[in-house]
């Protein structure tokens, strides 16, 4: 089985930012074999690391919605075909699978559910899952996704991103899956003793802080993989320390 580790937070935080810098860690440490999943519907995980985007689970949806004469046994095939010779982008180190958006009319539970087993399939296949989430976490949710051995919930050094963390923290717990441990990470700040009591409130563990990281920003403006960033940039040291405590 493969260990999920979940990335979780507000908009803006630095979910994606970490996630690349996580796969980074994992891919340049040797440490196994590692699944990228955007399961943002907004999906820039590919960007971050360098990589085009050709195929994701929703285009298949549709696809398959348009196909109607088909019976059930070709589409099936189908969707498995396309599923991992397009959806599954392979690249060095690592592969990476985009959710996409989920477009809410009609009932897509076929594809969805083959969909849904083809991702099961690949639990023997990767060491690690690292699963970049929007805030509602949506495929936690519908069960795309199964049981969260690391929730990492990102959030920035204000108030609101704080607190929005222990709501997503709330809501987790709420749903039905496990999840094995929690931290918390914040990113973009150097300091957190004057956050400490919203941190407290949050029911997290603080795991790290990955501070304001210039040379991050300039990767981010100018659309260069942070998978390029130096090995001795601000915030890839901070996402080291980090991996070294979860991933012992
Ligand atoms: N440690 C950091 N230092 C500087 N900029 C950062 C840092 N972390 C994230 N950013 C920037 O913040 C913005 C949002 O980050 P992103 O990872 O896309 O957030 P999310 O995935 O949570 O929406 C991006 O422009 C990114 O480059
Ligand atoms: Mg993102």
């Amino acid at each position: 089985m493969a260990k999920h580790i979940a990335l979780a937070g507000k908009g803006g935080t630095g979910k994606t930012t970490v996630a690349s810098l996580i796969i980074k860690n994992l891919v340049a440490g040797n440490k196994g074999r590692v699944l990228a999943v955007d399961a943002d519907p907004n999906a820039t995980l590919h960007e971050a690391l360098g990589m085009e985007l050709t195929c994701t689970l929703s285009d298949i949806v549709e696809t398959v919605k348009e196909q109607k004469s088909a019976d059930d046994s070709d589409r099936e095939g189908y969707i498995k075909t396309k599923f991992t010779e397009e959806a599954l982008i392979r690249s060095d180190g690592y592969d990476l699978l985009v959710m996409g958006p989920s477009r809410q009319a009609g009932c897509y539970c076929f594809p969805n559910a083959v969909l849904k087993n083809c991702i099961i399939q690949l639990e023997n296949d990767y060491d690690y899952m690292v699963i970049d989430n929007e805030a509602g976490l949506e495929h936690i949710s519908r069960g795309t996704i199964q049981d969260v051995d690391t929730m990492l919930v990102i959030s920035d050094g204000s108030v609101k991103g704080v607190r929005a963390a222990g709501r997503i923290y709330e809501l987790a717990k709420s749903l039905a899956f496990d999840i094995g441990e929690a931290y918390l990470i914040i990113t973009k700040i150097n300091d957190t003793a004057l956050l400490q009591k919203e941190i407290e409130a949050t029911g997290l563990e603080l795991l790290g802080i990955i501070p304001y990281d210039t040379q991050l920003t300039e990767y981010d403006l100018y659309g260069k993989p942070l998978l390029d960033l130096p090995e001795d940039s601000p915030a890839v040291k901070a996402v080291r320390e980090i991996c070294d405590k979860i991933f012992v």
